[in-house]
């Protein structure tokens, strides 16, 4: 294969710090339900487009890309079945109101007029536009990386066991064309939770802080805090109805149907004016808040138990490098397996990034204005973390033969020991030697003997 030069292509905006350009109203503020446009804007024109090309980003000599390992989240999906339930009460509720009360409250009544079309049966499935967000996807990656994707009759798909995993991986592979394989057959999706579930296999995760109600203390202190108070006193009146009747849950619901409407149907949907701007940061600080104590920095646990995926994705460059050193064909250039934010999530904080310097906790929502830690920015739908080893010829020292990239909703990301956006093979698993010897899945995630439920002893 002849050595390329890699095109540089990508977004300038490689920069994770920077905040997105917002797309206007709220759509900023939606946490994980996030549209992928959300952090890749340009996107929005032309969901083909590679985004703005950027001079520096070129490798330092001619290398050529041996494997591409993807993590993926689902695209757009609808909602749960909790919160189509809890959406439905909320409706019926607005329903419920005298007309005398409804017409002091224009709110309300375009509220009462909106259909309320969620059925419980869609449980979280893909909507069509996650479908696209998978297709597209699969069609840009494809276009980044050419030569690599030459070869996608060899692609390895995994996925979690989920249907909307399963559908998302569905809809990469078929946006990447029609005959994939040689045979004619479709490449199969291998289900395996192991990895792209890893939390649920965890039993210290599970008992420790998804079963236990005081592991989300601080959660729970910021929905009855002065900020969450203050937006439910605003939505009540907007509503007219009595402030006791509302709860954060409650409110929180609205906010989500409000995304879910822009991420699912593309329209702004008369939940969202139920909210101002300043409203919508509270609430995905509330949303934040639950992704840092459940999947992020809040307990050690949370990233620990995905380092048997993070091993895996070293394994497997471990497994190029020697093919490409004893000059075999690379037998698996393509890996893509697709799960869940609950996936990355974790995975992002085992390498640690996004990691403030104080916590997120409920008395700190001001000092928190400008975190790094924002699940939308990190997590929307369709959110990818892709790793790229390449070979490189002409080089001045042997360990700069094999380097690695890594992506993050296709914008390069600096690694934390160079602050760079490439780093040698070698000198990146040195930075993350502890994790790559001292972290055993079932060591790790082994419940104490002990009973401990205090959260202080996570
Ligand atoms: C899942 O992946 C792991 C790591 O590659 C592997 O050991 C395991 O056998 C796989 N499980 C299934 C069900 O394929
Ligand atoms: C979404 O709506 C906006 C504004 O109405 C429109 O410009 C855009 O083309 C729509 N996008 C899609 C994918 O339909
Ligand atoms: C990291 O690199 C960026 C640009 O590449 C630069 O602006 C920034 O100051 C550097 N940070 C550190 C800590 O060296
Ligand atoms: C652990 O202790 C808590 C309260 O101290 C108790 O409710 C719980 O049942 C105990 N669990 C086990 C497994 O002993």
């Amino acid at each position: 294969m002849a050595p390329r030069r890699i095109a540089a292509s990508f977004s300038a905006a490689f920069l994770l710090l920077l905040p997105a350009v917002a797309s206007g109203g709220l759509s900023s503020y939606f946490g994980t339900k996030s549209r992928y446009e959300e952090v890749n804007p340009h996107l929005v024109q032309d969901p083909l487009s590679l985004g703005p090309t950027v001079a520096g980003s070129r490798l330092p000599a001619p290398c050529t890309p041996l494997q591409l390992r993807a993590v993926l989240r689902h695209g757009t999906r609808y909602p749960t079945t909790g919160q189509i339930r809890r959406l439905g009460e909320l409706h019926a509720r607005l329903l419920r109101r005298p007309a005398a009360a409804a017409a002091a409250c224009p709110a309300a009544a375009d509220l009462a007029a909106w259909q309320m079309w969620y059925e419980e049966s869609l449980d979280g499935r893909l909507a069509p536009q996650g479908r696209r967000d998978m297709e597209h996807l699969a069609r840009r990656l494809a276009a980044r990386f050419p030569a690599l994707f030459a070869s996608r009759h060899r692609l390895v798909l995994a996925s979690s066991s989920k249907h909307r995993c399963l559908q998302s991986g569905d809809a990469f592979r078929r946006g990447l064309g029609p005959s994939l394989s040689l045979s004619g057959h479709e490449i199969e999706i291998e289900v395996n939770d192991s990895l792209m579930r890893f939390f649920d296999h965890c039993a210290k995760f599970v008992a420790l802080v998804e079963e236990n109600e005081a592991a989300m203390c601080q959660v729970n202190a910021f929905k009855e805090g002065p900020e969450m108070k203050e937006v439910l006193e605003k939505v009540a009146s907007a509503l007219c109805l009595p402030v006791e009747e509302l709860n954060a849950d409650l409110v929180q619901v609205a906010f989500l149907t409000c995304s879910y409407e822009l991420a699912i149907k593309n329209v702004t949907s008369p939940w969202c004016l139920l909210f101002s701007e300043e409203d919508a940061k509270v609430l995905e600080y509330l949303n934040d808040l639950k992704q840092y104590w459940k999947r992020g920095y809040g307990y050690d646990i949370n990233s620990r138990s995905s380092c048997i995926l993070f091993q895996d994705i070293f394994q497997h460059l471990d497994k190029v490098v020697e093919e490409s050193k004893s000059s075999k064909p690379i037998s698996s250039p393509l890996i893509v397996q697709v799960g869940h934010a609950e996936t990355l999530q974790p995975l992002l904080a085992l390498m640690g990034f996004f990691r403030d310097a104080e916590p997120l906790k409920a008395n700190n929502y001001i000092r928190q204005m400008h975190r790094k830690f924002r699940s939308g920015q990190i997590v929307p739908y369709a959110a990818n973390l892709v790793f790229v080893l390449y070979h490189c010829d002409q080089v001045k020292t042997p360990k700069e033969e094999y380097q690695v990239q890594m992506l993050l909703n296709e914008k390069l990301m600096l690694f934390h020991h160079s602050n760079e956006t490439i780093s040698t093979y070698a000198d990146l698993k040195d930075y993350y030697k502890d994790i790559l010897e001292n972290c055993h899945f079932k060591e790790e995630c082994e419940l104490p003997k002990v009973n401990i439920t205090a959260v202080d002893e996570l």
